[in-house]
């Protein structure tokens, strides 16, 4: 075996791993793609509503003060699983009622608590974004947050 590694042996094991590596790179990524889309996500359950749901909380700014999947800011509760928390994940008409009252009752003005604006939304749009909330806490999330108290 010879002692010094020639121009072309560089060469090769340059491109050679480094073209392993790009394959291994593109099916992880393949792989983590379709986990999502068919794994994680409940593509099936996305309605309409959903999505006006969605639009409202960008349009809203609601991740503004709040965190979904502990995305967001920290200055309110994370939204993720509120549904879970107020017991209604399974219940349309209950998370709307839920939600409408919790809106309607916002600003509390309950000392010492931190605050939330009143957003004036009509029935449709409150319904939309109890919608999105319970499809935000249907995806499986791997165990996040790790309380229901988010
Ligand atoms: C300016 C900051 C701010 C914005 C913007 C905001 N919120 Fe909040 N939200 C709060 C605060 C603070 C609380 C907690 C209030 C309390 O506990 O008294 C809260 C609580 C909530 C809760 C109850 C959470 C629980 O665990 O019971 C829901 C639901 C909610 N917000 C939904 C929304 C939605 C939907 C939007 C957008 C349309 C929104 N919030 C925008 C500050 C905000």
């Amino acid at each position: 075996m010879r002692d010094v590694m020639t121009k072309s042996m560089a060469r090769n094991i340059f491109y050679g791993g480094s073209l392993f590596f790009i394959i291994i790179f593109l099916g992880l990524s393949l792989h983590s793609h379709r986990y999502i889309v068919t794994t994680s996500t409940n593509a099936e359950t996305l309605t309409e509503s959903v999505a006006h749901g969605k639009r409202l909380w960008e349009k809203h700014a609601c991740i503004n003060c709040h965190t979904i999947m502990g995305e967001g800011a920290y200055f309110a509760p994370e939204l993720a699983n509120v549904t879970t928390r107020w017991g209604v994940a399974d219940d349309p008409d209950g998370a709307f009622e839920m939600l409408d009252g919790w809106m309607k009752a916002q600003p509390s003005g309950v000392e010492g608590r931190r605050q939330m604006p009143r957003f004036d939304l009509n029935p449709e749009e409150t319904r939309a974004l109890a919608d999105f909330l319970r499809w935000v806490d249907s995806i499986d999330a791997q165990g996040w947050p790790p309380n229901d108290a988010g």
